[in-house]
């Protein structure tokens, strides 16, 4: 018997400002058709003045809860992907655990910019594993609107904000890679090429900064560096591509996600795909994705799923779970 990190619950919320390709048209050198032929992206949801990352996470946790049939008290942590948070400390996780009313547990903030939700279910598929918690509720939660340099086209158009939540609960189960769960992880990362993505402020340097990035050149590792992770950990579950119902990709870019199905010999009919709807979230793009993959009646018990991230670091990594 292994004990498993069953996914039992999921939320997501985005906040109500939707904005359309075609707003960029009026303020920068941009068009509807470049963005949506070079990124796949038509609109994103941008939070209010006053709008939190955590207040965002706390309403998907709320609706993660919803979807289990159960209530804070039945949470022993959270884990919290983002790398927005309310304020530099306490993290964005213990204002969640406030926000829902939750006074037992523990809770922390992953950082691992695009990448953060694949560590935060390895963190939490850990802690269920070792028995330090039973239920874990991780969340990807990001506001990325407050990051943006408004006058560089090169990255304002692509990201959004938002917030996706799983409930995890530990389980029984006979070991094997039918069970349901958290079958296998890989986490890599490499600081040579930090400075192709990074934010250009922190605590550190007495700034909030805002977003770069070497686009053309985070791309080109993107494809190759994605389906290399997704197989490692197939690998690790005794799994191949063959067995996978559906990928469930970091939404940056459409032609990254095609270009990673394809490398790994998968149709675009096993891919959840939102980033048309969503733009780029960072570490919450997984979680929505998911959210919204089951909602859409795409993703059912039983299915083998692979998720995969790249972002900023770089960092990148692979999670299959059976729904
Ligand atoms: O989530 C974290 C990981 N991030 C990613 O995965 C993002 C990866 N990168 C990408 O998605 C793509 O590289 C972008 C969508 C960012 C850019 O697409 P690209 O096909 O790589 O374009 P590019 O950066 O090579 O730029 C091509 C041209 C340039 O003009 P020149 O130098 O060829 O004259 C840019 O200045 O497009 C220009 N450009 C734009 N034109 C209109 C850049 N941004 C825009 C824009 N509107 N918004």
């Amino acid at each position: 018997m292994t004990r498993r990190a069953v996914v039992v619950g999921t939320g997501h919320y985005l906040p109500k400002r939707v904005v359309e390709n075609a707003e960029f048209e009026a303020t920068l050198d941009t068009s509807d058709e470049w963005i949506r032929s070079r990124s796949g992206i038509e609109r994103r949801h941008f939070a209010a003045e006053g709008e939190t990352t955590s207040d965002m996470a706390a309403k998907a946790a709320t609706r993660a809860l919803a979807d289990a049939g159960l209530t804070a008290d039945d949470v022993d942590a959270i884990v919290v992907a983002t790398s927005t948070p309310d304020l530099t400390f306490p993290s964005a996780a213990t204002m969640v655990q406030s926000k829902l009313g939750m006074t037992r547990g523990f809770a922390f903030d992953v950082q691992a910019v695009c990448a953060g939700f694949v560590y935060a279910l390895s963190n939490a598929s850990a802690l269920i594993a070792s028995g330090q918690a039973n239920r874990v509720m991780v969340i990807g939660a990001e506001t990325f609107s407050r990051i943006m340099d408004w006058t560089d086209r090169s990255t304002c158009v692509l990201f959004g904000d938002g917030a996706g939540a799983l409930l995890l609960e530990g389980q029984e189960l006979a070991g094997t890679n039918k069970d349901r769960g958290i079958l296998s992880t890989d986490l890599n990362s490499d600081g040579r090429y930090k400075d192709l993505l990074y934010v250009d402020g922190g605590v550190s340097t007495q700034s909030t900064g805002h977003l770069r990035m070497q686009g053309n050149q985070v791309f080109r590792h993107a494809v190759e560096k994605l389906a290399s992770t997704a197989n490692t950990a197939l690998d690790r579950a005794g799994l191949s591509a063959d067995d996978v119902d559906w990928i469930v990709p970091h939404q940056a870019n459409i032609r990254i996600i095609q270009g990673t199905a394809k490398k790994m010999g998968l149709s675009m009919d096993n891919v959840v795909v939102t980033v048309q709807d969503h733009g780029n979230t960072s570490a919450a793009s997984i979680p929505l994705a998911l959210s919204v993959g089951k909602e859409r009646g795409q993703i059912k018990e039983g299915d083998l799923i692979v998720t995969e991230a790249i972002g900023g670091g770089l960092a990148w990594g692979a999670v299959v779970l059976r729904w």
